[in-house]
């Protein structure tokens, strides 16, 4: 039976439109995890921290900052600087840090969620959207799972996903295990590559973290904190339909955007 929320959205025409010329309505949302949904980056500056301090590497907050968004590798290459080390050496490492990662995991739960992350999840669920968790992390389940929210989702690609054989990136892989056509695709990530993927996916999206980074993005906030799925909606819809201003979305801290 479709729910008050459901019907109030088909009543609204949620219609999205994509590109100039197509219009699709939005039926599935994909959610990256780390900075969107699950508040990690200080329990990987920690496990950084502590493999730094063990190998007495030099190891401060610029350093840390300058990880965000960097995959595994390339972090650890970043913390050893100008020493080098053997490729035994460096897998050592890499598996040391990761196992500070989980240890540290392991005292997280549902505090953890970002805010405004689970409501949003939950509203998106009562539009009757498909729900997707896609990450580059290979602990993106384990996260999840710590978080209390593995199963609010339909499906989860994390980065232990085989998408090199099928040639799909991580947004399409999704996409193809919903069911769900690209185009009716909304993303939410923080980084700005995951954006550039995503947008390439031909998905809409939404940045979240400053609007300079981000500029790529279709619309830019904050945080998810105070961001509902009916207002994100509307306003897409409604500014790509009409081209006019976007209504004043009640309750949504929109920093930046452009339709
Ligand atoms: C990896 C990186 C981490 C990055 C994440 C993407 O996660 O280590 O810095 O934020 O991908 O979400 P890992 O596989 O180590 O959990
Ligand atoms: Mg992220």
């Amino acid at each position: 039976m479709e729910t008050q929320a459901a019907s109030d959205a088909h009543a609204a025409g949620f219609a999205v439109a994509v590109g100039e010329r197509s219009r699709a309505s939005i039926a599935a949302v994909l959610f990256d995890v780390d900075g969107v949904i699950a508040d990690t980056a200080r329990l990987h500056t920690e496990a950084w921290a502590r493999l730094a301090a063990l190998e007495r590497l030099p190891f401060d907050r610029e350093t840390a900052e300058a990880l965000r968004g960097l995959s595994r590798e390339d972090s650890l290459r970043r913390v050893l600087g100008a020493r080098r080390v053997t490729q035994q050496s460096f897998h050592d490492m890499l598996d040391r840090k990761n196992a500070f990662y989980l240890e540290l995991l392991e005292a997280a739960g549902p505090a953890d969620c970002l805010p405004g992350a689970v409501g949003l999840l939950g509203e998106f669920a009562e539009l009757g959207m498909r729900r997707a968790a896609v990450s580059l992390s290979r602990n993106a389940g384990r996260v999840l799972e710590r978080l209390g929210i593995f199963e609010r989702f339909d499906v989860i690609v994390d980065g232990t996903a085989q998408t090199g054989g099928s040639g799909l990136d991580r947004y399409h892989r999704a996409a193809a295990l919903l069911g769900v056509a690209p185009r009716r695709c909304l993303v939410f990530e923080d980084s700005a590559a995951g954006i550039a993927t995503a947008k390439n996916a031909g998905m809409r999206t939404i940045g979240l973290g400053d609007p300079r980074r981000l500029a790529a993005a279709d619309m830019v906030f904050e945080s998810l904190r105070g961001v509902s799925a009916r207002c994100v909606l509307r306003w897409l819809g409604g500014s790509a339909a009409t081209g006019e201003e976007p209504p004043a979305p009640g309750g949504c801290r929109i920093v930046a955007g452009h339709v």
